[in-house]
């Protein structure tokens, strides 16, 4: 288990699967917004990647995310597209409804970022995130990400073409612990 202030990273559970099946991936809006692939419906108890944590795949390590208190599960996260050549990774993050807007975003990224560069080793993380999601914006820009760039008409979401915005963070200019 990873600690944060206020969660927890830990393994998948079997038990979180239906509960981030049903809260996250099965809200069409959500799916569509925050992944890069075209939103379709996860049969239960299919292996899908989204889900189902493939031990094998060593680019990708998702996380469960619990409260500090009382282990409640409220949301996922993930280290993809760890890249050992060059040492980088990107974040993703999703949270159950219920559990937004109390800093867990905030939280949850400040605790990848450990396990990025400190058990990891790595020197560059980064985040993709349409230029309207001001809730992710702010929790990796509270953890010194900075702008780098827009990439313009770069995500097709519900019917047109949205601006992302990349933000990086380097490990020289990590200040663990401290909230901009
Ligand atoms: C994006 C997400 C992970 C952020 O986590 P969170 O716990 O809601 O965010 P926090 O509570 O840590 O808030 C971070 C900042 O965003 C602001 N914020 C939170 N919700 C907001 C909202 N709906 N609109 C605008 N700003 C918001 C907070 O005020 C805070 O900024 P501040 O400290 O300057 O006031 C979460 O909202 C989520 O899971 N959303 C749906 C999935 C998603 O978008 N994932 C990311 C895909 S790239």
């Amino acid at each position: 288990m990873l600690r944060g202030d206020k969660v927890g990273l830990r393994a998948r559970h079997e038990d979180d699967i239906p509960v981030l099946l049903a809260e996250l991936y099965d809200d069409v809006v959500n799916s569509s917004r925050a992944e890069s692939r075209p939103w379709r419906p996860i049969t239960p108890g299919s292996k899908d990647s989204r889900l189902v944590v493939d031990d094998q795949d060593q680019a990708h390590v998702p996380f469960s995310v619990v409260e500090s208190e009382g282990g409640t599960l409220v949301g996922t996260a993930s280290l993809w597209g760890i890249d050992s050549h060059h040492r980088s990774a990107h974040i993703g993050l999703g949270l159950r409804p219920s559990a937004r807007g109390k800093g867990y975003g905030t939280d949850v990224v400040a605790v990848l970022c450990h396990y990025g560069f400190v058990v990891r080793g790595l020197q560059r993380l980064q985040i993709e995130t349409l230029a309207d999601n001001n809730a992710m914006l702010r929790s990796a820009e509270h953890n010194g990400f900075v702008r780098e760039g827009v990439l313009r008409s770069s995500a097709w979401v519900m019917g047109e073409f949205l601006d992302e915005v990349l933000l990086g963070l380097l490990v020289q200019d990590w200040k663990p612990g401290a909230k901009a």
